[in-house]
């Protein structure tokens, strides 16, 4: 594996790996891997020649008042599991080589952004699509992985592939759990363990609506209130949204039908999880 910090250097091994006609899987991640990263690294290297890991924590898809300086870092591991989980390429800029001055052109995502985490995270999905432009400019890779643990993203990244002609496969993987059902998360190193206790609901809570949905349910608004009641009942968490979409478009629905997400953001005291399920429904 090799450990590449320029772009100048990434874009030339990317380079010749196009011209020796190998396939690159690209898996952008912030760091601090866990099992729902290495799924994504595993898919990228059953498909593909040359796997390509990056690891930026991206300041400008980060608020003013959200965990940019505390987001979790720790390259020696990330390393090792990148290692372990066959990847080439592991591509790790620092901030400056990124963005060495004020950016002149910013991509402004446009859909799929006025609901979910684009509404609570204003500006979020534009600093996501503007630093995966950079980086598809820089890996040109032939497949990317993302995971539907940030269902709301690979919605947008679909439309930024389609609408700016990347020549791109987008690939979604399914979200990796926790035994209890928690999703893996960078940020679950900061909930409390009274908290850590709590947070399985969530997942449990979005089972629920699953059921209600397979028995017959198809008002959003009822399917968001059991999911709220159950979420208020077992966890001390302060809830965010909960909310029902056509998936991938996003859009309200009046009745529950085709392919929709159900999915919801929770504020725990240092840590705000996010949780969906998508499904298709008759
Ligand atoms: P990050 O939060 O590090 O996530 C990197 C990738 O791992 C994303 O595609 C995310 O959906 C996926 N992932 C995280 N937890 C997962 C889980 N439990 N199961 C399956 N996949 C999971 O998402 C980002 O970084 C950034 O926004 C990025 C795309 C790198 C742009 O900066």
């Amino acid at each position: 594996m090799m450990i590449i910090q320029t772009i100048q250097e990434m874009q030339q091994k990317t380079a010749q790996y196009r011209q020796q006609g190998k396939s690159i899987g690209f898996v952008p991640t912030m760091g601090y891997l866990h099992e729902g990263h290495a799924a994504l690294l595993k898919k990228a290297r059953e498909e593909n020649d040359i796997v390509v890991l990056s690891v930026f924590v991206n300041p400008l898809q980060f608020g003013p008042n959200e965990d940019f300086d505390r987001y979790p870092r720790d390259m020696e591991r990330d390393e090792k599991i990148a290692k372990a989980s066959g990847v080439d390429l592991l591509f790790y800029p620092s901030v400056t080589e990124m963005y060495p001055r004020p950016l002149s052109v910013q991509v402004a995502v446009k859909e799929r952004v006025d609901v979910l985490c684009g509404k609570s995270r204003p500006g979020h999905f534009d600093g996501v699509a503007t630093v995966l432009t950079k980086l598809f400019h820089i890996v040109m890779p032939t497949r990317a992985y993302f995971g539907m643990k940030d269902a709301q993203q690979v919605a947008v990244v679909d439309g930024l592939i389609r609408d700016f002609h990347f020549p791109i496969e987008l690939v979604p993987v399914p979200t990796v759990r926790e035994a209890d059902g928690l999703a893996k998360s960078s940020r679950n190193v900061y909930l409390s363990p009274e908290e850590r206790k709590e947070a399985p609901a969530l997942y449990a809570a979005l089972q629920k609506a699953k059921r209600a949905i397979e028995n017959g349910e198809r008002n959003p608004s009822a399917i968001c209130a059991l999911v709220e009641d159950y979420i208020q009942t077992y966890t001390h968490g302060i809830i965010d949204y909960v909310e029902v979409y056509s998936y991938p478009d996003l859009q309200p629905l009046q009745k529950i039908s085709g392919k929709i997400i159900i999915a919801l953001a929770v504020r725990f005291t240092n840590a705000r999880l996010i949780d969906n399920i998508t499904l298709d429904v008759e």
